[in-house]
């Protein structure tokens, strides 16, 4: 009997083996899959099972999930795709009578108006009919979104986004993995929906303040239209149906749907979650 971990070769996937591994679920009943084993490796040469699992290939979901008492569903990255892959994986982890499936949703997945909650409000349909005992991690934004591109931003001198002043709850990848790991290894969670997200939640004047306060720099936010966003996006490189969800994603964070107030991270990591002054300090000492 085991905890399989799908998109164990991503980052919050990582991230969710190491939290286990601290909690000291011994490695054996860890099971590491992806669609790249060879990504897997090193956890392999630690003592997790590993093994491959593409959302797209049935046979493999169900050799994968054998034996399996608990999951945690990723959300693919493949948009477009996600509902007929995570219905593949759901219909898998019944037929295998896997005792609590976790799905890692999207904040405020009922009522969000982003397009990238489509395919979240779907899968969580088709767990409703499923009949599989689950459990919604509906995680908020990353703040590595954010901090991630620090070093182009301090090269702009400038944030853009069509935010606006809207606020995002935005919280480390670490974060959400630790919450995922607390609901994993707790008793009676069937049933329980978490909306996650940081404890303070930020606007983009917030984040360029915060940046220019870390680095010493000044940066300023630029509020765009969507449209004149998105094509800025793809001006540097970025892949067109991407910067359109991208600049979609910062609508809906002008209309607070990444928005957080219910401390349910804090509450499942038991203490307060890491802040945007954390982060931003972090990533700006190390460019
Ligand atoms: N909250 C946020 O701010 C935010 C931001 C971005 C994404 N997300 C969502 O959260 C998920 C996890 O985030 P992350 O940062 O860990 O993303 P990530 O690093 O891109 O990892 C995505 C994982 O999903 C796996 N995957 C994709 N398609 C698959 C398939 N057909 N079969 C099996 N595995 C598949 C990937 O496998 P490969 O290594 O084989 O590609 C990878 O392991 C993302 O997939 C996305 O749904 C959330």
């Amino acid at each position: 009997m085991s905890i399989v971990i799908t998109g164990a070769t991503g980052q919050l996937g990582r991230h969710v083996i190491e939290a286990l591994l601290e909690r000291n679920v011994p490695a054996g009943e860890i099971v590491a899959t992806g669609r790249s084993v060879e990504k897997l490796a090193g956890l392999a040469g630690r003592g997790v099972q590993v093994k491959a699992m593409d959302y797209a290939d049935a046979s493999s979901v169900a050799a994968a999930l054998k034996g399996a008492r608990k999951l945690l569903l990723i959300s693919g990255s493949e948009v477009g795709q996600r509902v007929e892959q995570h219905r593949t994986v759901i219909e898998a982890a019944k037929a295998e009578g896997v005792e609590l499936l976790a799905y890692t949703s999207i904040a405020n997945a009922d009522s969000s108006g982003m397009k990238l909650a489509a395919e979240h409000r779907a899968t969580e349909a088709i767990l409703r009919e499923s009949g599989v005992p689950f459990v919604l991690l509906r995680n908020g934004w990353y703040l590595e979104n954010y901090t991630d591109q620090l070093p182009g931003t301090l090269a702009q001198g400038a944030l853009a986004g069509s935010a606006g002043d809207g606020q995002v709850s935005g919280a480390a990848r670490a974060d959400y993995a630790h919450a995922a790991a607390a609901v994993l290894l707790a008793e009676g969670q069937a049933g329980t929906v978490y909306e996650l997200g940081g404890d303070e939640a930020f606007s983009m004047a917030d984040l360029a303040a915060e940046i220019s306060s870390a680095t010493g720099k000044t940066i300023t936010y630029n509020d765009l239209p969507a449209q004149e966003y998105a094509g800025l996006l793809t001006g540097a490189g970025v892949p067109e149906p991407f910067a359109e969800i991208l600049a979609d994603s910062d609508l809906g964070i002008a209309r607070g749907d990444l928005l957080v107030s219910s401390g349910d991270l804090r509450r499942l990591i038991g203490r307060p979650a890491t802040s945007l002054a954390e982060a931003v300090r972090a990533a700006a000492a190390a460019v």
